[in-house]
């Protein structure tokens, strides 16, 4: 009998795949590595490596890793309480080809992953912060992109998501330098009602998403990409609610 997890959708929309029997379930918490990330060693094999920086409960990198068992997984996330759930749920799925770290995606970027090593590197709905210290705070700014192009094999993919239109803006902007980007169109045939927690709560509340996908160039235009500076717009659902 398949194990029952009491917390198993959300918004009403299942959570991808399913649960095993317990003697099939993995571990997929890690802790981390303090150096470099060993991923052959983490794996047992020399794969495609994806990463989701900010991953939240890992909805997105869950439902991955289940659709392509033939690429390894790793996500981040700098609040624990997701991490846990992301693992929990990756562990009663039996799922060998993620794993789950509390840590920090611009330390990762530094000093975790080698140059040319990573193959796609997933952001959805990066933080747009909206106090006045939000630049300082943002984490896609023209050294995390710079960094990004440096850690990512030739030919890498780099996917964006956000609701936050100033943030998009900005991105479209940023981004092109290091990278060929394509707009993607309204929904993910792989997720048509949304592939991460947030983009379906976006959706409940009626923000429109915005979407890209980002080929690595081999190299760089020789444009300057601008500090992330913009002014985010609090949305108004938030006022709204008084928080
Ligand atoms: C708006 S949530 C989106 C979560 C998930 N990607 C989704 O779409 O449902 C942004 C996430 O980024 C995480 N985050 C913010 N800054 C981070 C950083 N520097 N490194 C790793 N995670 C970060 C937050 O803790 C939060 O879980």
């Amino acid at each position: 009998m398949p194990a029952r997890h009491s917390n198993d959708s959300e918004f009403g929309i299942p959570f991808p795949g399913r649960e095993v029997s317990r003697e099939r379930w993995t571990t997929t918490g890690m802790r981390d590595p303090g150096g470099a990330f060993d991923w052959a060693a983490t794996f047992g094999r020399e794969s495609t490596r994806v990463v989701d920086l900010g991953c939240g409960n890992g909805r997105y990198l869950i439902g991955s890793a289940l659709a392509r068992p033939d690429r390894d997984h790793v996500g981040m996330d700098v609040v624990q309480v997701a991490i846990d759930y992301a693992a929990q749920r990756a562990n009663r799925r039996g799922v060998a080809n993620v794993r789950f770290v509390v840590g920090d995606a611009v330390k990762w970027m530094e000093e975790r992953f080698a140059t040319n090593s990573l193959d796609e590197v997933h952001i959805y709905h990066p933080q747009p912060y909206y106090e006045a210290d939000a630049p300082n705070r943002r984490l896609l700014t023209p050294a995390f992109l710079e960094r990004t192009w440096t850690v990512m094999r030739p030919g890498g993919l780099l996917v964006l998501q956000t609701d936050n239109k100033a943030y998009w803006t900005y991105l479209v902007g940023a981004v092109q330098k290091h990278f060929e980007t394509e707009r993607l169109p309204a929904t993910w045939p792989d997720a048509t009602r949304g592939r991460t927690r947030r983009e379906i709560q976006a959706r409940e509340k009626g923000l429109q998403v915005w979407r890209m996908e980002a080929r690595r160039r081999e190299v760089p235009l020789a444009i300057a990409v601008p500090a992330p500076d913009f002014d985010a717009n609090r949305p108004k659902f938030r006022k709204r609610r008084g928080k």
